[in-house]
């Protein structure tokens, strides 16, 4: 059976005797920006490529399902946990500035932590992504973007792992980058990238960054624990606005509320469940699909048991 306490155990061995650190039913609710997340049967941390290889084929090979976590802001993991192996690309984290206007950093790096060592050596082009609250290799794989920002752009070069290719090193080209969503995923898995960016004054740099975050604290609930934003919008419109108009705003299930500030966010001050999140959720949408005739597609990842 898969994830059954044999099978784990086994994979769970084979990591730790590979060197891999590696826990047991550890609670995905530490790893996600909203706070809520049952256990992860197996949970790891790989330093390298190559650890990250070793643990996905160790999964692979005794059937367990395989999970890829970065810094948990678009995500909603069920109370029950889930089953299998987590891979969180927190340890990934270096970053180094190897040539004029280039920098290369861990998948695991926190986007804004990125964007400001990057404004402090005088590199413009990330500074419109200050406020997301992602992993680089969370922002690539899901093309993450706020106002003018898209990562695409930057992007030179990207070294990911496959369970099946191994290591892969894709050029920025090779890359499909569309509406939240790239050729990136469970099989594809970032581990690092290379960003060319345009050499400028830091000044005008961070005062454009300061501009950005600024703005987003004026028309997002940032500091307060949520997800980011919960649907896509749909063609032609902001699902903030569609859920605004339907009086949505500060409607709640259990401890999970709608944002007063933009309704496409879900917010709660602790005390809340992934069932009342997922319950709101649904509610939502059904409200804009019988009022609104709108089919609200959601933007944060679920996992599940
Ligand atoms: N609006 C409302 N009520 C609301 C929210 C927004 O009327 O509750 C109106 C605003 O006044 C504005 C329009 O809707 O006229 C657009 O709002 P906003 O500029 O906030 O942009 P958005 O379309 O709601 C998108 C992204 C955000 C990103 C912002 C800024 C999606 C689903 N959302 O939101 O991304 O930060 O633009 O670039 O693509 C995310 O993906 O997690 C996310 C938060």
């Amino acid at each position: 059976m898969i994830g059954s306490e044999a099978v784990v155990d086994r994979v769970a061995k084979e990591l730790l005797d590979s060197g891999l650190e590696m826990k047991r039913e550890e609670m995905l609710s530490r790893h996600t920006t909203i706070r809520v997340g049952g256990p992860a049967q197996i949970f790891t941390r790989p330093r390298s490529a190559d650890e990250m290889l070793v643990a996905l084929l160790a999964a692979r090979k005794s059937g367990l399902p395989i999970k890829v976590l970065g810094a948990g802001s678009n995500l909603l993991v069920s109370d029950d946990g889930v089953r299998g192996l987590v891979v969180h690309t927190g340890a990934l984290s270096s970053v180094t500035f190897p040539g004029d206007g280039v920098v290369e950093a861990g998948a695991g790096t926190h986007f804004p932590a990125l964007v400001r060592q990057t404004a402090s050596r005088g590199l413009r082009g990330l500074e419109a992504g200050i406020g997301i609250p992602g992993s680089l290799g969370g922002v690539i794989t899901m093309n993450a973007g706020a106002y003018q920002f898209a990562i695409g752009p930057q992007v030179e070069i990207v070294e990911a792992v496959s369970p099946e290719l191994g290591k892969v090193s894709l050029k920025g080209d090779e890359i499909d980058f569309r509406y939240r969503t790239s050729s990136f995923g469970p099989d594809l898995i970032v581990v690092s990238a290379r960003l060319s960016l345009t050499v400028d004054d830091v000044g005008a740099i961070k005062r454009d960054m300061d501009r950005h975050m600024r703005f987003r604290k004026e028309t997002q609930p940032v500091g307060v624990k949520s997800a980011g934003c919960i649907f896509k919008n749909p063609a032609g419109d902001s699902a903030g606005r569609l859920i605004e108009s339907l009086g949505l705003k500060g409607l709640g299930v259990g401890g999970a509320r709608v944002s007063d500030l933009h309704a496409n966010f879900i917010v709660h001050d602790g005390g809340v469940s992934a069932r009342d999140i997922s319950a709101l959720i649904e509610t939502i949408r059904e409200r804009a699909r019988r009022e609104a005739s709108v089919e609200l597609e959601p933007e944060v990842m679920t996992w599940s048991t």
